[in-house]
């Protein structure tokens, strides 16, 4: 094979933006379904009434996100009385997080850093909606965090009660949720059930012909023509299949091109897309580790360095026994934590039937990848 070597200013991409993992594509097929109902449900919220509350669920990759973004977006184009506000509850996951956003929004900058109670955020923000006669729409990305977190019924209280302090105050909420194993409306207690009552769109995984499709616009626009061979689009689309999330394939298409590109070859190889692939499958982890903190980070990598060492499930008690060793973390706090990675599906915690039942963890993850993706995280590599 010929090598051309490209110089340092060539490049594979058309345009490297549309294999970004917060790209808004123009074209977006296949939800039109989902987006008419999303429309149904805000409508109210355009003649100045309260949005009905919407869950969007489905499996990750299914055009969630996006589909809120492009409502939310046409939204702001039509009009300032409804006031559509996006949230990523992965990076602002307490009330106070959440609040504060929803003031940058309406008053152009974060609350001060200190010295400010929730109920002066909430006060402030209820006053100027009065006052504007604006209705909110809030849009809660990835709300399972805040059922990790336990702050699910202080949001959604607090978002959905406020007319009671605050008359004239409207406020819906639409609440997207990657878990399926997560049902929102039984988590919530009685109290912001009562006023939630949400109506839910379901968004099915891509079939195979759509991910083709989809991926093969994106290739189109985002790299040079005769890049990608149409049989090496056809083994993405095969692993983006297998691994059924979507944004496994775009994470692909981006490494496979950088690989090429670093090999200084003017188009992609299969050994490209299987190096390639060696990382992407392991998007779902590496995002799950971005939204950790610190200390949940160490804990999970000493989980990890136990099931190495022990090379089998682990014994939730002799864990925390080793995980003390290196943090000072009460046993409550350590339980809440292999809690949460459960929920997150980083790991599964089970009984042991027996005497007494015992808690045993395994990483749903092989542990070496764990430990080599919270390195990564630490260096801030991607
Ligand atoms: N129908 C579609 N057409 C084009 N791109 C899509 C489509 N659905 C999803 N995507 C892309 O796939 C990725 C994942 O979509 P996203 O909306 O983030 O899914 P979710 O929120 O359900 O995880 C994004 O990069 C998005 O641009
Ligand atoms: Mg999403």
């Amino acid at each position: 094979m010929k090598r051309s070597l490209l110089m340092w200013d060539e490049t594979l991409f058309r345009d490297p933006e549309v294999f970004e993992i917060d790209y808004v594509p123009e074209q977006f097929n296949h939800r039109d379904t989902q987006i008419r109902e999303l429309a149904f449900q805000v409508r109210p919220g355009l003649r100045g009434g309260r949005p009905l509350n919407t869950i969007c669920r489905g499996l990750p990759g299914t055009g969630k996100t996006t589909s809120v973004r492009k409502v939310f977006a046409e939204i702001e184009e039509v009009t300032q009385k409804l006031v559509p506000i996006y949230i990523n509850c992965q990076i602002d996951n307490t009330k106070f997080a959440v609040f504060s956003q929803i003031y940058r929004r309406i008053f152009g900058h974060l609350p001060p850093a200190s010295g400010v109670s929730f109920k002066q955020l909430l006060d402030a923000i209820a006053r100027a909606l009065q006052r504007e006669e604006q209705v909110l729409l809030v849009g809660l990305d990835d709300a399972n965090y805040l059922l990790y977190e336990n702050e699910i019924n202080h949001v959604l209280y607090s978002l959905l009660r406020s007319h009671e302090a605050y008359p004239g105050v409207r406020i819906g909420v639409v609440a997207i949720v990657s878990d399926m194993s997560v049902s929102l409306q039984t988590e919530v207690d009685a109290r912001v059930a009562s006023v939630f009552r949400p109506t839910e769109i379901y968004f099915p995984p891509y079939s195979e012909e759509e991910i083709r499709g989809i991926l093969g616009e994106r290739v189109v626009q985002g790299l040079y023509p005769n890049v990608l061979r149409s049989d090496l689009l056809d083994l993405v689309v095969e692993q983006t299949t297998k691994s059924g999330d979507l944004r496994v394939g775009i994470d692909l298409l981006k490494r496979a091109t950088l690989s090429a590109e670093k090999a200084a070859r003017r188009s992609i190889e299969q050994e490209d897309i299987c190096k390639a692939y060696k990382v992407s499958r392991y998007l779902h982890l590496a995002y799950s580790l971005r939204a950790l903190r610190a200390e949940e980070r160490e804990v999970l990598g000493r989980i990890a360095e136990m099931a190495i060492r022990d090379d089998r499930e682990t014994n939730a008690g002799e864990v925390y026994h080793f995980v003390r060793e290196h943090v000072g973390i009460s046993y409550t706090r350590y339980y809440k934590m292999i809690q949460k990675f459960d929920a997150m599906r980083l790991l599964n915690l089970h009984y042991r039937q027996g005497r007494g039942r015992t808690r045993l963890i395994s990483l749903r993850y092989d542990p070496d990848r764990v430990l080599e993706h919270l390195r990564r995280e630490q260096t801030g590599s991607i």
